[in-house]
Formats: C-alpha cells, sequence, structure tokens
C-alpha cells in the first residue's frame, strides 16, 4: 500500500477498519480544486483491501474528470466498502450506520451518494449520522435512484457515437451489446429497445439473466464470450478495467460507449482502442448524467426537466470531444483528458494566484 500511495497524484486517502464487520472503508480524495471532494460508495468484496484501495483511487480520479467535464464545483473523491466474503446482510444496517457517522466525524471532507453495490436505501441510512448524501429515497427528501439519469446521458452518447461513426441518427437495428444489466444497463436496454435497435446483453448474475430474458426475451451472450461477440456498439455497464491488452484484440464492434467507471485498464488502452479504429466514448463523459441528476437537483436547484436537458447534452460533448481527437491526430481519451485536466488545472492556477 505505501507504493501505491506514494505513486499515486491525488490527494488524500483515509482509511478506517470496521471491526463489527470485517470492513475495511477507504475513501481516496484525487483532488478539490473545483470544490469538495464528491463520488459514490462502492460496495464491494475484494481480494485484498490493497485492490479496494486501488479502485478507491482510480474511482476518485475519474470523478475528478467527471466534475471538470460537466463544469460543475466538485472535486474527485470516492469510498469503497471492502466487505468480507463471509458479510452477512443483516450487519448491512449497522455498517452504514456506522460509515455515516464516519463521515460526519471527518466534517465533510467529502461527500456522497450510491454506486455499484449500494442504493438509495442505503444512503437513508448513511443520512443518520450525515446530510452530506445524495439519492436517498424520495421520502427522505433525496431524488432516489440515479442509474436511470445515467443510463440516459449514455443513450445520448450512443446516438452522437453512432451519429459520428455510421453518419446517421437513426439507430434502428443497429445491435448493440450491454455487459451488466443493474441500475444503468437496465433502464439503457430500454431506452434502446425504443430506439429500434437490436439489443443483447451479458450479466454474471443468474437471478438478473433471468429475469431479463424473460421479461424483454433478449438474447445473452456468455460473460466468456463477451469481448469476441460481434456487434455495433459494445456497452459496458457493469465493472472496469476491462479494456485491457486481453480483450481489446478481441473486439469485434465499431464502437465502446457503456456506463461503467474506469473501463480503460491503462491509458494505453485508449491508444490501443484508437490504434485499431474503434471509436471510444470517455467513460466519465458519456457516463456523467446521474452525477449530473443527484447534485444538480438536490444542491444546485434545479429541476428535473433542465437537469434532462443538461444530461442531453453530454452527446454535443462526446461530439465535441472526437472533432477535437481527430483534428489534432489523438485518440478520444486523450483528447477528453486535455479537456478535463485543463480545467482543474486552471483552477489550481487560480486558487495559487488568489492566495
Ligand atoms: N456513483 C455515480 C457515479 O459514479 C453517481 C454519483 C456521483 C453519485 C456523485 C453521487 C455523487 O457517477
Amino acid at each position: 500500500m505505501e507504493t501505491l500511495i506514494q505513486s499515486w497524484d491525488g490527494e488524500s486517502v483515509i482509511s478506517r477498519f470496521d471491526r463489527e464487520s470485517g470492513t475495511w472503508m477507504f475513501i481516496a480524495i484525487h483532488s478539490t480544486a473545483l470544490g469538495v471532494a464528491t463520488g459514490g460508495t462502492r460496495l464491494k468484496s475484494y481480494p485484498t483491501p490493497r485492490d479496494a484501495l486501488f479502485d478507491a483511487m482510480r474511482l476518485a480520479e475519474g470523478m475528478t474528470y467527471k466534475w471538470a467535464g460537466v463544469e460543475f464545483p466538485r472535486g474527485g473523491g470516492k469510498a469503497v466498502l471492502n466487505i468480507s466474503e463471509v458479510f452477512d446482510p443483516s450487519q448491512r444496517e449497522g455498517l452504514m450506520s456506522r460509515y455515516g457517522q464516519w463521515l460526519a466525524d471527518l466534517h465533510a471532507i467529502f461527500e456522497t451518494g450510491p454506486d455499484l453495490g449500494t442504493t438509495s436505501s442505503d444512503m437513508a441510512l448513511i443520512r443518520r449520522g450525515f446530510n452530506g448524501v445524495f439519492g436517498c429515497p424520495l421520502d427522505f427528501g433525496g431524488m432516489g435512484d440515479p442509474g436511470p439519469y445515467t443510463a440516459l446521458g449514455v443513450f445520448s452518447g450512443i446516438r452522437a457515437s453512432c451519429e459520428r461513426r455510421f453518419n446517421s441518427l437513426d439507430m434502428i437495428g443497429l445491435s448493440i451489446l450491454v455487459q451488466g444489466v443493474g441500475s444503468v444497463g437496465k433502464p439503457l436496454i430500454h431506452l434502446l429497445l425504443e430506439a429500434g435497435c437490436e439489443v443483447k446483453f451479458s450479466d454474471l448474475d443468474s437471478a438478473r439473466i433471468d429475469k431479463v430474458r424473460q421479461e424483454l426475451g433478449l438474447s445473452f451472450v456468455e460473460p466468456e464470450a463477451v469481448y469476441g461477440e460481434p456487434c455495433d456498439v459494445f456497452a459496458p455497464c457493469a465493472t472496469g478495467g476491462i479494456l485491457n491488452a486481453k480483450t481489446i484484440p478481441q473486439l469485434k464492434c465499431s464502437i465502446v460507449a457503456g456506463g461503467a467507471n474506469n473501463q480503460l485498464e491503462g491509458s494505453q488502452d485508449g491508444e490501443a482502442l484508437h490504434q485499431r479504429d474503434i471509436l471510444y466514448a470517455p467513460d466519465y463523459i458519456i457516463n456523467a448524467g446521474g452525477a449530473i441528476f443527484l447534485v444538480s437537483t438536490e444542491s444546485m436547484g434545479w429541476d428535473i426537466s433542465k437537469a434532462r436537458d443538461r444530461i442531453v447534452e453530454i452527446g454535443n460533448t462526446l461530439k465535441d470531444i472526437y472533432a477535437h481527437a481527430e483534428k489534432h491526430g489523438i485518440s478520444s481519451t486523450e483528447a477528453a483528458e486535455e479537456l478535463a485536466k485543463g480545467r482543474v488545472k486552471h483552477a489550481v492556477l487560480k486558487k495559487h494566484t488568489e492566495n
């Protein structure tokens, strides 16, 4: 863990071991240049605490660029609750309450919301001790699950990417493979079907698989076969790191555009996609819809329709990034980084001159 922290360009990491449930809790604060560190809380069982910390750090960095990309006054942070393999669901309520209390003790250095593995009801439990929480259920004063809004932004991004690649706004008959049918993948599938796409899906959870098969009658792709499956658009909506030296050579798609965070294993993988002439929608740009929705409606006074309009704008942001990348002969990954990192740098410089 020493080398991990030493080699990170973020601001700080905070950790605590929750003895009662055997959970390692990590908060990674990547940058507060644009505002208070804000990001989801992920709950997952990792092979080692180091893996959990590493994930929190990478996700926190993604949040910095996500906020910079949408020009919201927020900084990049993320929390990971690394539950043990034998975590019992009955421990959940206690863990969430203690975690909320810890956040309060940290004097709101980090504000949070739902992420992979956590839901609106978890946010309500965290809120018992701490009110810097987004995405609580409606009857707790929150705006609920942001998943459908993340999906709306991803849909807008897929449409813009298809327009760019196929020169047509019409998505009828395009084949789209959605990896992961959770809180983002599922509503995304509905939007794609409404637009007339041919949708296939994959997931690891047998209950979810059966449900989507029965409810929507979609064809299922085995998890091992996902990367080599021919399709127009591959939409990763599950965990990160899935675009790497092993999977990229297998891809048989024209576009990668999905809702998962940290899709690239390393920054060289953005270049690898570019070399293969696969159009890649940078994750923190295309998946910002949920973050836009929660923060704008819960803390910036926007109504839902204004938030929706802003989320649909994600498609235009992507078009600008693609155009910039082409003009300068760089990958979309590099073009997005230039945009987001440029804004963070500008804020840091401004802070220095003000001091
Ligand atoms: N966890 C989601 C994301 O990665 C949404 C979210 C963002 C929730 C910020 C709360 C705060 O974008």
